[in-house]
């Protein structure tokens, strides 16, 4: 709920506005990251991606979490080396409801 006019990027929220962020939209913002969709664990994202949240509610495990991730891919990739999709990408179905994205099977093969 905005206590006061604020402009946030070329809109104006108005005092007493309520705000709902779609955190669906979180990191597919084209001015921000180069190719969105693309799965690029390269990519430079430094602080602007959102996925641990924003100011004083900021994940306080995330540090944890990327270590754990880190740890679980690594593992999985060391033991299982021919782990590839068993479906062409195409006839894969995606979460796209409002609240979590992701994919609702995974096919691999080895
Ligand atoms: C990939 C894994 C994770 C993601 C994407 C994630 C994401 C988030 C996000 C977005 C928030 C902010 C929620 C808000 O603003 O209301 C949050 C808060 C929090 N997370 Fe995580 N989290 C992850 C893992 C973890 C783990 C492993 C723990 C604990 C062991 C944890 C503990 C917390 C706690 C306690 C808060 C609340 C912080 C506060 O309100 O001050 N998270 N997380």
């Amino acid at each position: 709920m905005a206590t006061a006019d604020i402009e946030v990027g070329d809109m104006v929220v108005k005092e007493g506005d309520a705000v709902v962020v779609s955190t669906a939209a979180a990191n597919w913002d084209e001015s921000v990251f180069a190719h969105p969709e693309k799965l690029d664990f390269d990519r430079d994202a430094g602080h602007q991606q959102p996925a641990f949240g924003h100011g004083i509610h900021r994940c306080i495990a995330q540090n944890l979490a990327r270590v754990e991730l880190e740890i679980v891919f690594n593992t999985l990739f060391a033991r299982v080396p021919g782990l590839r999709l068993a479906a062409p990408v195409e006839e894969l179905s995606f979460k796209d409801g409002a609240l979590l994205y992701g994919i609702h099977s995974l096919p691999v093969t080895w």
